[in-house]
């Protein structure tokens, strides 16, 4: 069985939706053992309380450095043994000693098609840069922020009238689909990483890529 510790900022949505996937048997041998937040108000945390799930806040406001707080963040991560630590919508940058320390079993969604858009306001971008695709990825984490291999992305189209908030939603749609799918694959251990590159197997690649509403 796999041990999952999820990372927080906010909403919480990938979380539950992970959380979800997990009782639905989606994640195959699995078990979400934590959720740890950087924000103590982080609206997630309730859910995943209210779930069972060990939760724990740290307020990185509290600590003086980036390097102390992860190095706190860590020991808290490493006390439940995780096979895999996946971040979803946690907003911190993360140090290279963090990264490096969970490298290889450390996933993260980002809602542009990277190397697209990497930062924040992917979907504001995306419209005022005229792009007809957009859409999310996951990828494992490297030490460069919303960069590393990645093994899934979802494409949706943007329409005319679309707003932040309608292209937000459609791409969400699609990281609830995607992330515990890509969580499914690394569990079972199908995931090899080469260079940028990673192979699914006994996956066609076609399968790394969801494009429903494409494909009318
Ligand atoms: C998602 O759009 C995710 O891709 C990004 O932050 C957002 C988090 O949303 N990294 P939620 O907290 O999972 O609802």
């Amino acid at each position: 069985m796999k041990r999952i510790v999820i990372l927080i900022s906010g909403r919480g949505s990938n979380m539950e939706n992970l959380m979800r996937a997990e009782r639905q048997g989606e994640l195959g041998d699995a078990r979400i053992v934590a959720v740890l937040s950087n924000r103590p108000d982080a609206k997630g945390l309730r859910s995943a309380a209210d779930a069972g799930i060990h939760t724990l806040a740290f307020d990185h406001k509290q600590y003086p450095d980036r390097t102390s707080f992860d190095a706190a963040l860590m020991t808290a991560i490493d006390a439940h043994q995780p096979d895999l630590v996946v971040l979803a919508g946690f907003m911190r940058i993360l140090s290279e000693g963090f990264v490096r320390h969970y490298e290889g079993r450390l996933l993260n969604i980002h809602p542009s098609l990277l190397p697209a858009f990497p930062g924040l306001h992917t979907h504001q971008r995306a419209l005022a840069e005229g792009v007809r695709l957009h859409g999310c990825s996951v990828h494992f984490v490297t030490s460069t922020l919303d960069h590393g291999p990645i093994i899934l992305q979802a494409a949706v189209p943007v329409l005319d009238g679309d707003d932040e908030a309608r292209l937000a939603a459609r791409v969400l749609v699609e990281e609830h689909t995607i992330y515990p799918r890509a969580v499914r694959w690394f569990v079972e251990g199908r995931l090899t990483i080469q260079g940028l590159c990673v192979r699914v197997r006994g996956e066609p690649r076609e399968n790394a890529l969801h494009a429903p509403d494409l494909l009318r």
